[in-house]
């Protein structure tokens, strides 16, 4: 909770003032931004610089320059085939020039640790140069991904490249997404899914080569999967381990992995000129979208990236930018506006690589993808103004929330670096010197040590590593950490006292879900009513890109929406409610825009749902449906969430019950108003408070019926009351 200290009276702190744009996270409702957003738009641009941001101009990160002509612009002159264009692209990437040394030593040795600035190819080509080289005749080349768009994205491209359908030769799998065949010998993967390979092929016998890509972000899945690939190559001699990277943490991963040798891919770099503000930017969202116009209005061609923490943010942004520059005139170049985030639908996905038109500029509003995952062509400018969104732990609470934090120098290098492709660049910090000197971390705390682990040791347990606390881990996790995941993982039966996997345990593990909600859908099996409680849990694995409210139809929307909350059933009820009637339309496209629904996200659920529905008849669960009670369906979600319950206060905000803490509904609820006395809640968001979002009315002694091993009645009563009858032992034992 870093950015929690960072004192409000602090001015040479950037950080100091969120409290400001803070609120246009929570829903749409509460959008504020900056005062100079409520300038009048006039005709002439002028007034960008009215608003003009001070930039001072800093240093320099020398790059090797290339002085040769672009080898695009000899590309442009040739009129050749797509096929063949792409194949030439592929020659001037900077791995290719170490093709045959790559290849040499991959063959001799089984693992190697590759490192190369971001573009340089790594990628899209390795795999592409293993399976030239025959490394596919006996088995696949895995590569993982830490984030879903970088999977399916560079999984089209270099199906491209090899002029191959997406999904036959070369495919991908991310979570409830698996685009592969029997045929598919490249398999790109979210590290989250090769992680679950593991429970089904525990020597990964149907790969020759495993590359662990993008091993710098150390993901959760990425730390894991460390772990247990070391232990893999000890006994397949035959299987290829590369390990690859961006940054120059290579030594750590050499070290790790028995002295691997690291296999350096020299750069392809030009100078980046670096600028800071000159006084810290209250509001960065706003600061971004006058430095845009700034550049946009100044400075020679060139494309911007741009990095926000999230999704909100950069619909905001496009929002405002849209706006401004409709009063710009024609004097001005037209600004493309490309968004790029994990949610992103795949057609609009591929804008953001399509070549800029000669007349016009792009602009790229990204989240971190941008980073390192994906490489867009022809960024001279990047806007950087400092933050991430970052998983954050208490393993003391056993709390997780989101928090907006500022990003450590390694991030802001990184971030800087992508102006630097094609040529000279520039990167413009939203923040100042001082702030980048003194108050930014040097390296990002790797994921395991600040996150949740209950589902890393289910699937641990699974695959039958027992003593987690010997488990070879890079940098290991908080013990604290580690022992409230056990902790949790006994409290929702899925553990035994002696720390061994229950029969409940080796269900839930078979879901690739949070283990609160797997187990919410094993219990769906003792409450009949799994048929509710999957598309329950398909509804929640959407996240929340539901409902939609469009500016000028805030009311109607918010009316479609309470409908579904009629009785107060509860958030996780109206879900329910949303899928079936959906589902009673016939999936109707129509009913979901008179319903402001966004009908892509329901497709996704109704997708999850199909796989969910395969998983039960795994598990041996059969499929019921009992609509009506709901009684048994909020019994069924309480019996994941015990975990996760709330007592109302007299203040009017709620009290969790263990590991107390105030709380508050989130607005979006349909509770938000109602108040209940009790609740379960799915999860917390932090923004200006603690919010719990999905949020459903329980009563207390569910809570001793569900988890009397972990409620006691003193927890649930209040004080003076009647006293409840006394839970007998762990209610759902084996
Ligand atoms: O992995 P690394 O950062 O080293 O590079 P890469 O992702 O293999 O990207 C190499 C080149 O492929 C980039 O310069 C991009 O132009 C291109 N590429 C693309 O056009 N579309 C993608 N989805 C991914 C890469
Ligand atoms: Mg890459």
């Amino acid at each position: 909770q870093r950015y929690r200290d960072t004192g409000s009276g602090d001015k040479m702190n950037p950080f100091a003032e969120q409290e400001a744009w803070e609120e246009h996270q929570i829903g749409k409702a509460t959008l504020k931004f900056g005062s100079k957003d409520k300038k009048q738009i006039s005709d002439d641009y002028q007034y960008v610089f009215d608003d003009q941001i001070e930039f001072i101009k800093a240093s320099v990160i020398e790059g090797d320059k290339f002085e040769d002509e672009l080898p695009e612009e000899q590309l442009q002159k040739m009129e050749i085939s797509a096929l063949q264009k792409l194949q030439d692209e592929r020659k001037t990437l900077p791995i290719y020039t170490y093709r045959e040394e790559l290849l040499q030593a991959v063959r001799d040795h089984q693992i190697l640790v590759i490192v190369g600035e971001t573009g340089s190819g790594k990628t899209t080509q390795i795999p592409q140069y293993l399976h030239e080289a025959g490394y596919t005749k006996h088995g696949k080349v895995g590569c993982t991904q830490p984030r879903r768009v970088a999977a399916m994205s560079v999984a089209k491209r270099v199906s491209e490249e090899m002029g191959v359908k997406l999904g036959h030769e070369v495919g991908y799998s991310i979570r409830f997404e698996d685009c592969t065949s029997e045929k598919t010998v490249l398999k790109y993967m979210t590290d989250g899914m090769l992680l679950r390979e593991f429970l089904s092929e525990p020597d990964l016998a149907s790969y020759s080569v495993v590359m662990v890509d993008e091993a710098h972000e150390r993901t959760l899945s990425t730390d894991i999967l460390f772990g247990l690939v070391k232990d893999i190559v000890r006994f397949r001699s035959d299987l290829k381990l590369l390990i690859s990277s961006a940054t120059l943490d290579a030594e750590k991963f050499s070290d790790y992995f028995d002295s691997a040798p690291i296999f350096k891919i020299p750069g392809r770099r030009f100078p980046v000129e670096i600028h800071y503000t000159k006084a810290p930017e209250a509001d960065y969202l706003d600061a971004a979208v006058v430095t845009i116009l700034q550049i946009h209005v100044t400075q020679p061609p060139g494309d911007i990236l741009v990095f926000f923490t999230g999704q909100e943010e950069i619909e905001t942004a496009e929002e405002i930018l849209k706006h401004r520059t409709q009063g710009l005139g024609s004097k001005i170049a037209e600004l493309i506006i490309c968004p790029i985030y994990a949610n992103l639908p795949t057609d609009l996905q591929a804008k953001i690589f399509e070549p800029t038109p000669e007349y016009a500029r792009k602009v790229v509003l990204a989240t971190n993808i941008a980073e390192t995952s994906l490489t867009i062509d022809g960024i001279k400018y990047v806007i950087d103004p400092g933050f991430c969104k970052m998983k954050s732990y208490n393993p003391r609470t056993g709390m997780e929330s989101l928090l907006i934090t500022p990003i450590s120098k390694a991030s802001a290098m990184q971030r800087a670096g992508r102006s630097g492709r094609t040529g000279p660049g520039k990167c413009f910090r939203l923040y100042t010197s001082y702030n980048y000197h003194h108050d930014l971390d040097d390296n990002t705390v790797p994921e395991i040590q600040r996150t949740n682990l209950a589902n890393v040791v289910l699937t641990l347990k699974s695959l039958g590593i027992h003593d987690l606390l010997h488990f070879d881990f890079m940098d290991p996790p908080p013990s604290e950490a580690l022992l409230k995941a056990l902790e949790l993982l006994f409290a929702l039966n899925a553990l035994n006292n002696r720390g061994e996997l229950t029969k409940a345990g080796r269900r839930m593990a078979e879901f690739p879900l949070d283990p609160m909600v797997s187990k919410m859908i094993v219990a769906s099996d003792k409450y009949k009513c799994s048929e509710e409680i999957i598309s329950i849990a398909a509804m929640l694995s959407v996240g929340n890109s539901i409902f939609y409210r469009p500016k000028d139809k805030q009311v109607h929307a918010d009316n479609a929406r309470m409908n579904f909350h009629t009785g107060n059933v509860g958030d996780h009820i109206a879900l329910l409610k949303v899928y079936s009637s959906w589902k009673e339309t016939n999936f109707s496209t129509q009913w979901c825009y008179e319903n402001y629904i966004q009908v892509r996200s329901m497709k996704r659920a109704r997708d999850i749902r199909d796989q969910l529905e395969g998983l039960l008849e795994r598990v041996e669960i059969e499929l019921v449906s009992n609509p009506n009670d709901l009684e048994v369906i909020k019994k069924a979600i309480t019996s994941g969430f015990f975990h996760h319950s709330a007592r109302l206060q007299k203040s009017g905000s709620y009290r969790t019950v263990k590991n107390p803490q105030t709380v508050h509904i989130h607005p979006s609820s349909g509770l938000a108003q109602v108040l209940p006395r009790w609740v379960v809640y799915h999860e917390l968001v932090l923004t200006t408070k603690e919010y719990m979002r999905q949020v459903t009315e329980l009563k207390p002694e569910w809570l001793v019926e569900i988890a009397p091993h972990y409620y006691q009645l003193k927890d649930v009563e209040d004080p003076g009351s009647k006293k409840m009858p006394r839970g007998k032992g762990r209610a759902d034992m084996d």
